[in-house]
């Protein structure tokens, strides 16, 4: 393989530098109407200070390489978009806090590690379907995130403005600096993260369900603590790693902030650990790709219905020339009744060509449907279908589905349909808050994590009972 790659990587791969990915034909960039002003804002911000580094990026993708061989699980969630508007220590706390509370319950029903990854600190850009919106006969640019226009149908509102990645640059910072408050000063203690699990538990519709799995962490927890085994004393009981991570669509920020690690002397983007090519700018000989196949950090890009198998093979070429294990995630984002058609010959070709990738599922995006009142929404039970039969499909094919990857917040918001609490279409104008999709509020994220629990735990019993047998053999 290690042969094959290099032979692979002086055929085709011309010189890449930061700002190679201009001389490409880029997808879904706006378009500013002010280049001077855009130049000044890059300058900028290539002085301004790196969000995270690149040791951290690399333990990430260890993390992920761990994911990859079937020894640890991916959670990665957050909102579709940050915005300017919803900034508020609060909104922050709350994913932050939803995010570990489904990683204990996934962690402990597989006893295996989650690598916590959020969708956080720079998801601002959005791909659109459409380039411009029209109302009532008028046509304006689409709203495509806050780092680069205004959601309000005005003219002034969606000109993509500069000035706002600036803005966006310092909100990302704002938001890290918090969230690693919290990951590393106390806030992520494994019992006060149980302690949310069994409030949430009690006062739930499907409590019955859930009450066994919480008691029995309850149970492990104080019997660590008997043994001596406490937040006081142990740094893993107290606090968490947890990555950021964002798709990386607009590429003068991404150029911007792409520098040199004065350690290995290599590229890594210290805009986030973690970065992804959407579905919509995936193509092997685009702009996105160009960009991100010469930064070092853990990588992915998402695998819709419509990827041929041969651009995947192309592009796992192309971004993991060395078939390093962690560099490479693949999403599928195939859609609950899609999922069953394009995956397998999906996952077949990877193993066929012997590439080393992560695999993960996000069921929010294959999924989405206009209610009659205008409003964008997803059935809960599509999306539980959509992970469901990910973990099924990899089962059958001896892959292993690494992780899933949620658009969710912590609020109580009522923006996707159904769950244990019901919520229907009439209810979605209650608390619809999102800037761009529906995501699920903090009980569905939680059943969700349930619904996972169970099915990772039936993988890795079988896991170990193969195991055990083949300790009897010996
Ligand atoms: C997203 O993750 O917000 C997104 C737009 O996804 P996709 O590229 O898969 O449509
Ligand atoms: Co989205």
């Amino acid at each position: 393989m290690a042969i094959k790659a290099v032979e692979k990587n002086s055929a085709s791969a011309s010189k890449w530098t930061p700002d190679s990915w201009r001389a490409k034909p880029a997808k879904q960039l706006p378009v500013y109407d002010n280049e001077d002003e855009l130049k000044i804002v890059e300058n900028t911000l290539k002085n301004y200070p790196p969000l995270v580094f690149a040791g951290e990026a690399r333990r990430l993708k260890k993390a992920l390489a761990k994911v990859g061989a079937g020894e640890a699980i991916l959670l990665q969630g957050g909102d579709c978009a940050e915005s300017f508007a919803e900034f508020h220590p609060r909104n922050i706390r709350d994913t932050f806090r939803v995010i570990l509370q489904m990683a204990i319950i996934m962690s402990f029903s597989a006893s295996v590690p989650v690598v916590k990854v959020g969708r956080l600190a720079g998801q601002f850009a959005k791909p659109r379907s459409d380039g411009n919106e029209t109302k009532n006969g008028v046509t304006l640019p689409s709203y495509k995130g806050d780092i680069i226009n205004g959601s309000e149908f005005t003219p002034e509102s969606r000109r993509p403005n500069p000035q706002r990645i600036i803005q966006a640059y310092n909100q990302s910072a704002a938001t890290l600096n918090l969230v690693r408050a919290f990951a590393h000063g106390g806030y992520a203690d494994l019992h006060r993260v149980n302690k949310w699990m069994l409030d949430f538990v009690k006062g739930h519709p499907m409590s019955e369900r859930y009450r066994d799995l919480s008691e029995r962490i309850d149970q492990a927890l104080a019997f660590m603590a008997a043994a001596g085994i406490t937040g006081e004393s142990s740094q893993q009981i107290r606090e968490v790693e947890f990555y950021t991570s964002h798709e990386a669509l607009l590429l003068p920020y991404e150029e911007a902030l792409t520098r040199v690690d004065s350690t290995t002397g290599e590229y890594y983007d210290v805009s986030a650990h973690m970065l992804w090519i959407g579905d919509r700018t995936r193509q092997p000989d685009g702009a996105h790709v160009e960009f991100l196949r010469g930064v070092k950090n853990p990588i992915a890009f998402k695998c819709g219905p419509s990827l041929p198998v041969d651009d995947m093979l192309k592009l796992m070429d192309i971004l993991n020339p060395d078939n390093e294990p962690g560099r490479l995630t693949l999403i599928s984002r195939m859609g609950h009744d899609k999922v069953e058609k394009h995956l397998p010959e999906l996952i077949r070709a990877v193993k066929k060509s012997g590439h080393n990738v992560t695999w993960s599922c996000d069921p929010m995006h294959g999924n989405t449907r206009t209610a009659s009142s205008g409003y964008k929404t997803r059935e809960f039970g599509n999306i539980m279908s959509e992970v469901k039969q990910f973990f099924d499909i990899h089962y059958a094919e001896g892959s292993y589905p690494g992780g899933v990857h949620f658009e969710l917040t912590g609020q109580d918001v009522t923006e996707c349909v159904g769950g244990a609490y019901k919520i229907t279409d009439e209810n979605l104008s209650e608390r619809y808050h999102t800037h761009c999709d529906p995501r699920l509020n903090a009980s569905q994220a939680l059943e969700l994590a349930f619904l996972i629990a169970d099915e990772l735990r039936g993988h890795y019993v079988r896991k170990r009972d193969a195991a055990d047998d083949e300790g009897m053999k010996v």
